[in-house]
Order: structure tokens, then sequence, then C-alpha cells
């Protein structure tokens, strides 16, 4: 998108006027998905508002609500009461007086969860990568970082040193001929090497174990970034890091609430101690900003209940059941499908054409969902990032595969008519 921004201008805001004209000829021409505003609550079923003000519902994969926490009654009901009883605001840093009972006991509860003896939560996920990596890297020091890392985790290793090594997707063996070289030519440096446990474009995940036994034989550090699995994946859930055994072993965990725990704010969870009051002083996205509210604490509190509990296990198995069951229909439909099985549904559509008119079908034909397109996933491998909620039903599912494979087959189509038109068009002009 930034490629209509004029850097060259001297006035700093008309550098945006060409990116703005680029947006509202993709809105005239319904080819833009983006800025979509939602009517009501999230759930399966959906209604959102287009930034023309053209309303479109209908089967929604488009929210990140993956325990189908969001619309919980007993979560709404913490809610309420945490409204009650502390206000709705945190009304301060919690390097001051920000936090409130319930924001420590959460870090608490978090950290016995996760496996670490601390944890420290932020006001969003975004805050959490960005600003851990920014406490603990300085100028000098060297980052190695998976090249699909999260938005959060690269902007603050880009803005912690220039010192950044991006490394090819889910390679531990380019990771550890990086750090070798690294610790071989700077022993005296500290090294941050930078991942997640499942990525949110790709729905792939990395041998942890083996991450783990390359950083703690060459002394680095390890930051793991758990947002789209913990409470989701796992019998447990404690995510990937379940799965592998791999619970508490990263030297620094990081995650979001707002994918699994119905709310904002996000964690970063360690073994350091000295880290937590680093973090409080030293980190500007805690330490200059306010606190995560009382009500947003509230609700993760009420979703770890359920999250911990045996309906935490059944809402996992029908969040896997569901993904499973989206994947093979569109894997049927001939869709080609990235990763393995969590709450996020990779399904590439190819060229940037062809995924922005799949998607105008999609959604007009009642089908709420995103569209990723390059310079965010490589060139000619736009996607549709669906995401599935446990609360989706069997015929939500369904409904959805056969919108997908009748907008990408419509999409086709348009491609053809106006190739043909062009070529009439240019035959005749040669005529
Ligand atoms: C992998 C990953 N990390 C971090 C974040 C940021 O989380 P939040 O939405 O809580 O700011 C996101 C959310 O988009 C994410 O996908």
């Amino acid at each position: 998108m930034t490629e209509q921004y004029d850097p060259g201008r001297p006035n700093l805001l008309d550098r945006w006027n060409g990116h703005q004209a680029w947006l509202d000829a993709r809105l005239a021409a319904s080819v833009d998905p983006y800025f979509k505003t939602t009517l009501g609550k999230i759930g399966p079923v959906g209604t959102t508002r287009m930034r023309d003000g053209m309303v479109r519902g209908g089967v929604n994969f488009a929210s990140q609500d993956y325990l189908s926490l969001s619309g919980h009654p007993a979560i709404a009901e913490a809610a309420k009461q945490a409204v009650d009883r502390f206000g709705v605001h945190s009304a301060g840093s919690p390097a001051l007086m920000g936090n409130s009972i319930l924001s420590v006991e959460l870090e608490q509860r978090l950290a016995g969860f996760l496996g670490y003896d601390d944890c420290t939560v932020f006001a969003t996920g975004w805050a959490a990568g960005y600003g851990v990596i920014k406490t603990l890297v300085r100028p000098h020091d060297y980052i190695v970082i998976d090249m699909l890392a999260h938005a959060s985790l690269q902007e603050g290793a880009r803005n912690a040193t220039r010192n950044v090594f991006s490394v090819p997707h889910l390679s531990n063996a380019a990771v550890a001929t990086r750090v070798e070289r690294l610790r071989r030519e700077r022993p005296d440096v500290g090294i941050l090497v930078v991942t997640e446990t499942v990525f949110s474009m790709d729905s792939d995940v990395p041998d942890i174990a083996d991450l783990v036994d390359i950083c703690r034989r060459l002394g680095v550090t390890l930051l793991v970034d758990a947002a789209h699995d913990i409470g989701a994946i796992g019998a447990t859930g404690r995510g990937f890091l379940e799965r592998q055994g791999m619970v508490g072993r990263p030297d620094v965990l990081m995650g979001s609430f707002s994918k699994t725990f119905a709310s904002n704010g996000g964690f970063v969870a360690s073994n350091h101690a000295a880290l937590k009051l680093a973090l409080r002083t030293s980190c500007g996205p805690l330490t200059f900003s306010n606190a995560l509210s009382p009500v947003q604490a509230a609700i993760v509190l009420a979703a770890m209940d359920i999250v911990e509990a045996d309906e935490g296990r059944r809402r996992r198995m029908r969040l896997l059941e569901n993904a499973t069951r989206l994947r093979n229909g569109l894997q049927s439909a001939g869709f080609e499908l990235k990763g393995e099985p969590s709450a996020i549904v990779p399904a590439v559509l190819g060229g940037t054409a062809l995924s922005r008119l799949a998607t105008r079908h999609a959604l007009e034909a009642g089908a709420l969902v995103n569209l990723v397109e390059h310079p965010a996933v490589s060139m000619n491998t736009c996607r549709w990032r669906l995401q599935v909620m446990a609360d989706h039903s069997l015929r939500q599912i369904d409904d959805m595969v056969g919108i997908a494979a009748l907008a990408r087959q419509k999409a086709a189509g348009d491609l053809h008519r106006s190739d043909a038109e062009l070529d009439a068009a240019t035959r005749s002009v040669g005529a």
C-alpha cells in the first residue's frame, strides 16, 4: 500500500494523497475490502459496513474469536461486575498506579498457566512484542528473526538495532548458522532470536524444541510469540508449545488476548525476575502508556476460567474440528491451503486482481472474509486468512466453502472477460 506514498514531496501530509486516491479508486470498483466496521456482536454470523457505507452480512470468518468467548454470558457478567467494582478505566501507567488488583491477579495466574515465574500484562499484544524487544536489545546487539514474524516484532527489532538478520521462514538451520557466526565474530554482544509458535499468515509451526536447543547451546536468548494459539490449541490450551512438550522453555514468551481471550491486551512471561521491573521502568509502550483496564483484566480472567475448565477443552476440540472441516472442504474445492490445522485457515487465491475480485464476490454472496495481499504475503500468494470459531456450525463452514468456490470462479470469469475485451479493443485499434 505504501507504494502509493510519495516520500519525495516536502509536505508530509500531501505525501499520502496518492495513497488516498488509489484506495478510493479501489473502493469505487468495489475491491477495497478493508476498514470494515462491525454493526453488531462478534459471532459466527455478522454484519459489517464497508467504507462506502454498503452493508454486507453473512457467515463470519473475518473475526478473531477462536473459542467464541466474545459473546459468552460468564464473560459479559465478569465485565459488568468489574465496571461496578473498579469503574471503566485504568487511569495510569503500570509504573505509577495503573494496575488494579485484577491485573496483578491476572499476571500471577498467567505466569502459572504459561509455566513461568513472572508475567507482565500490556494494553495490547503489539505493545508487548515491540516493547520487550526494545527493552532487551540495544543498538550494539543483534537480532535474528524469522522473515515472516509479525510486524510488531519486526518493527521492535528494527527500532532496537540496525543489526537485524532476517532468516528464511522456519529455517532453524539458518538461525544456527547465523548465530554461530555472530558468536564467533562478536562474543561480547547480546543476541535475540525471534519466532512465533504459529505464524499468522501461514498457520505453520516451527520446531521449537530444536530452536530452544540451538539457543541454549549458543548462549543466546529466544523470544517466542504465541498470540494465535495460547488458549486455543493443545489439550490444556498451552498451544503448540504444549504439543511439542516445550511449555515454559523459551526464555521469553509473549502473546495477545485479542484472539482467544475476548479482550484487548497482551503479555510477556519469563523466569528472569529482573525483566519485570525492567519492563516497568524501561519499556516505552508499558512505562509511558496506561495499563490494561480492570474490565479487560476481568474479561481475561473469566476467559481463563473457561480455557482451563472442561468447557475450554470441548471448545478447543470444536475449533479444531471446524478448522479441519473448512480446510478439507476448501481443498476439495481446489484451493491450496497453507500450514497445519489451527484457528487460522490460509486459503490461497493467487494473483492480486483475482484475489480482489474473489473477495468482492465473497462479500456480496454473504461471507465475511479478510484478504491478505502482496506485499504482506509474497507475490501471487494473495490469500484469505479465514479465522475459525468454536461456535461455527457445520452448515456455516459448508456455506463458506460453497461461497469461496463460487467467488473464485466468478473472479476468474471477470478476468477472462476483461482479457477478451482488452484483446478485442487492441485488435480494433490495430485494424
Ligand atoms: C502474531 C501476532 N503477534 C502480535 C499481535 C498483536 O496483538 P494485538 O492485537 O493484541 O495487538 C498480533 C495481532 O495481530 C499477531 O498476529
